[in-house]
């Protein structure tokens, strides 16, 4: 059963000079206990779907039910069952680690004793021990991170929206945040979260949606994804000055799709056999006098995914940085 279900989702923003149709009948299906991911380029409509769902804004048109709940009938039953964080979470810098997640707890009415035995029960579960007695205000990125994240989970809400969670993360804090989160799902929370990034899709979702432009333009797992624009890359740069039509042939007869030439130095295609197409290209490239400035293979990004869906790439939508907090 779907514990999450939007169907035709639409969503204007309208300013006085223009119109966005920031969602444009986008549909979304969660089932109980699962992780979800939207994925998708900057402006695509991520934080829009995730407001919607937990009533921060309503569409213009659509419906969607959280746990059965309607959330444009019954906004607060719904806010008692879900937790969020990420982008335009509220998180308040003046007060500390501590004080912040005894607010959220009051604010939930756990009662004086109860919110402070919950928070340092975080704090120590999130790696915040030292800080947890400094305003947030002076956190790094990742320690933010894991306060607002908290602070989503002090009701161990049996739903929960994560919008862009690691975004701007060094990788050790990726790592870090990607451990909390999948231990959160071991205890059966389900969770809806939004990305850029195909590899964090990967590593923590079940099923993913890839969204452009307010729809849904693919659904399936990661590995069904990767699998339509092939499994590897394998990427080449010539040295500054070589003709590259040779190399072009050579990966055009090895490749699963078309080579992909993004400056004159450099191209790749998508191979089904990463390590063995990547010695006969290279055996080829040798033999055919073809001088090298660098090779190698890659996993698909979102940008390939992209590409192979759309034929264009995941461009950034420039005007969406008022959106980022
Ligand atoms: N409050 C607003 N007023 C006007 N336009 C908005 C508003 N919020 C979002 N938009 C526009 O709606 C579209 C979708 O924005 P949204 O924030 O949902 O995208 P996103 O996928 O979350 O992007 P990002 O990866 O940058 O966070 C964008 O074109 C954005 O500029
Ligand atoms: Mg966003």
């Amino acid at each position: 059963m779907a514990i999450i279900e939007a169907t035709g989702l639409t969503k204007i923003y309208r300013t006085r000079k223009s119109e966005v149709r920031a969602l444009d009948g986008l549909d979304l299906s969660v089932p109980e206990g699962t992780v979800k991911a939207l994925l998708g380029p900057n402006g695509a409509g991520k934080t829009t779907t995730v407001k919607v769902l937990n009533t921060l804004i309503r569409p213009d048109a659509g419906t969607a039910t959280v746990s059965g709940l309607d959330v444009l009938q019954q906004p607060s039953r719904v806010r008692e069952i879900i937790g969020a964080s990420g982008q335009y979470a509220a998180v308040d810098e003046n007060l500390t680690a501590r004080e912040n997640l005894a607010m959220v707890g009051s604010l939930y009415h756990l009662g004086r004793r109860r919110s402070r035995a919950r928070a340092t029960e975080l704090i120590e579960a999130f790696d915040l021990v030292d800080a947890a007695d400094r305003p947030v205000k002076g956190f790094s990125g990742g320690m933010r991170r894991r306060i607002d994240l908290a602070c989503a989970i002090v009701i161990n809400p049996p739903i929960l929206f994560l919008d862009e969670p690691t975004t701007g993360l060094d990788p050790r804090s990726r790592l870090a945040l990607w451990a909390i989160i999948e231990d959160l799902v071991q205890t059966g929370t389900t969770v809806l979260l939004t990305t850029q990034y195909l590899e964090e899709a990967d590593q923590l979702a079940d099923h993913i949606s890839v969204i452009d432009q307010g729809k849904v333009i693919a659904e399936g797992t990661a590995d069904e994804l990767k699998a339509q624009v092939g499994g590897h890359r394998v990427v080449i740069t010539l040295v500054d000055g070589v003709d590259q039509d040779v190399a072009r042939d050579v990966l055009q007869r090895h490749g699963a799709g078309p080579v992909r030439v993004t400056s004159p130095r450099d191209l790749d295609v998508a191979v089904e056999q990463g390590p063995a197409e990547l010695q006969l290209v290279l055996g080829e490239l040798s033999a055919g006098g073809v001088p090298l400035h660098d090779a190698g293979m890659r996993r698909p990004t979102l940008d390939d995914v992209f590409l192979s869906l759309t034929g264009h790439g995941a461009v950034a939508d420039t005007d969406t940085e008022s959106e980022v907090a």
